[in-house]
């Protein structure tokens, strides 16, 4: 067993918690719309199309928000594609996936399935292919009340009321080559200026987010950051972050040890973002939106050799990874790490939410269920609301192959608006439990209420449509006194409340 201690006070707030932490993301990719929240004729689906039995897992996560309709699918789509009656709408080849759209779901639809499912849009607007006229013009389609002709178009199309999307991306990822309509970041930072001040000037109560650089890899990080915000800083709110780990090398150690890297990507996110601010002398602070992350690799051959055998095919399984406990590990680690600066990082979308790397999976003649990675996203949604505290932790540390001082726990703490205390931590030792001893000082009364563990044998365990529940948390006996023990290779939930 290794010692760790926790110190938690009430009065060292990092800051409100926003909710769109706990964000996510369907893209026209796959197998995430078309069989995944939509398919038709399914024993499970409704009269709309939608299923159900996702519906059901949707909830369950509590998704206050999510980013649609991409990713790079929205570099090449045209939103007028997916409005209309559907026997009218086009078939398109989609070039940033290699597949045939349907259209069949489109705006109306997807509106229609995120208030079933009790999340709000987050809408990306086309920058690759697309204008600033066509970003203006999904805007009052969506959001102008009528009397105009989008307006009443959309009117027409069904929806009386607007549909009144708050929080709008100023395209996807526009500094990769596999983009289309890639940009340098003086070209995107005109074009997301121009598009950012039609957008707000159709309706001003919307947030905008930049395009941040794709990856901490790319050699134009930083530079990126710093030149789109020169250009744009004064017309958005949040400029984007997207990352995805891999355990590669079958490195347990290491894997784990990732978080320490999207730390470093967090604050030196930040700290361009500040410089600008420092440059511009500027009050407004750009804040982050973390708006892709997850692990991804497990799907990456398999994917290749889909596109040889099925060149532009419909729904095909891609990026249809299959998900470990370890996985489930290093998420619990991301939100801990998110969690930790939640003063920058406002808004997180999970990449992404169903089929395509994503915590529930559908079998188009079966059922549907929660992968080992969707644990951790909703125990964080369900008790990670309110303030988070600074947690001052102390404990071994150990090295890993790429990473120094890897501490062996990690933990973020939240205090919730109805005076509970909720602690996330994760044990990364693969062979001992943890101690951990809690210093809560500022707090009277509390009591353990719950403590739940994620936890197997085996670092590699799956959850199939056979055996679903074969990873998923389980309640351990809340130890009263100062100490707990996390398990080894763990997630845990410890719930405290006055008594
Ligand atoms: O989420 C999958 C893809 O990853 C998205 O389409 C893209 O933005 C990123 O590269």
């Amino acid at each position: 067993m290794h010692k760790a201690k926790l110190v938690l006070d009430r009065d060292y707030v990092i800051a409100d918690i926003d909710p769109r932490l706990y964000g996510s993301f369907i893209e026209h990719l796959g197998r995430a719309v078309y069989t995944g929240i939509y398919q038709p004729g399914h024993p499970a689906a409704d009269s709309e199309g939608f299923r159900q039995d996702v519906l059901d897992l949707v909830r369950k996560l509590d998704v206050p928000v999510t980013r649609y309709p991409g990713g790079n699918f929205v570099s090449g789509y045209d939103w007028r594609d997916g409005i209309g009656p559907k026997d009218q709408r086009p078939q398109r080849l989609d070039l940033a996936w290699k597949t045939t759209e349907t259209n069949q779901v489109g705006l109306h639809e997807f509106v229609s399935w995120a208030q079933k499912a009790n999340t709000q849009v987050m809408y990306a607007v086309n920058l690759g292919t697309g204008t600033p006229a066509d970003a203006r013009d999904i805007v009052e389609y969506a959001n102008h009340p009528g009397g105009t002709q989008l307006s009443d178009l959309r009117r027409s199309n069904g929806a009386r009321d607007p549909f009144d999307i708050k929080l709008w991306c100023l395209g996807n990822e526009m500094d990769g080559a596999w983009q289309m309509g890639t940009k340098t970041a003086y070209e995107y930072g005109r074009v997301a200026t121009e598009a950012a001040k039609l957008m707000k000037w159709v309706d001003p109560s919307i947030e905008l987010v930049a395009c941040g650089s794709s990856g901490l890899g790319m050699s134009t990080f930083g530079e990126w950051e710093y030149q789109v915000l020169s250009e744009c800083y004064d017309h958005v709110d949040y400029v984007s972050l997207h990352t995805y780990y891999g355990n590669r090398n079958n490195d347990t150690n290491d894997f784990l040890a990732s978080t320490m890297d999207l730390d470093q990507f967090i604050k030196t996110v930040v700290a361009v973002c500040d410089a600008v601010r420092g440059k511009k002398r500027a009050k407004k602070r750009i804040q982050l939106s973390f708006d892709e992350w997850n692990v991804w690799y497990h799907s990456n051959q398999q994917d290749e050799q889909l596109y040889r055998r099925q060149p532009w095919g419909t729904a095909l399984p891609l990026l249809e990874d299959i998900y470990t406990f370890e996985d489930a590990l290093l998420v619990g680690l991301m939100l801990i790490t998110f969690l930790k600066n939640a003063d920058r990082v406002r808004i997180a979308c999970m990449a992404q939410l169903v089929n395509v790397i994503a915590p529930i999976m559908t079998n188009p003649e079966g059922g549907a269920w929660a992968q080992t990675i969707y644990y951790p996203l909703m125990q964080a949604s369900r008790w990670g609301r309110g303030q988070s505290l600074q947690p001052v932790l102390t404990c071994d540390t150990h090295d890993t192959a790429q990473h120094e001082a890897v501490p062996l726990v990690d933990a973020a703490a939240v205090l919730q608006d109805n005076g509970g205390l909720t602690i996330f931590a994760v044990n990364r030792d693969l062979a001992r439990s943890a101690e951990l001893t809690l210093d809560l000082r500022s707090f009277d009364g509390l009591t353990l209420v719950e403590h739940q563990a994620l936890t197997h044998e085996d670092v590699k365990a799956v959850n199939t449509e056979q055996h679903p529940d074969n990873v998923m948390p389980k309640a351990i006996p809340p130890m009263q006194g100062a100490a707990v023990v996390l398990p080894k290779a763990s997630w845990n939930v410890l719930r405290y409340r006055k008594q």
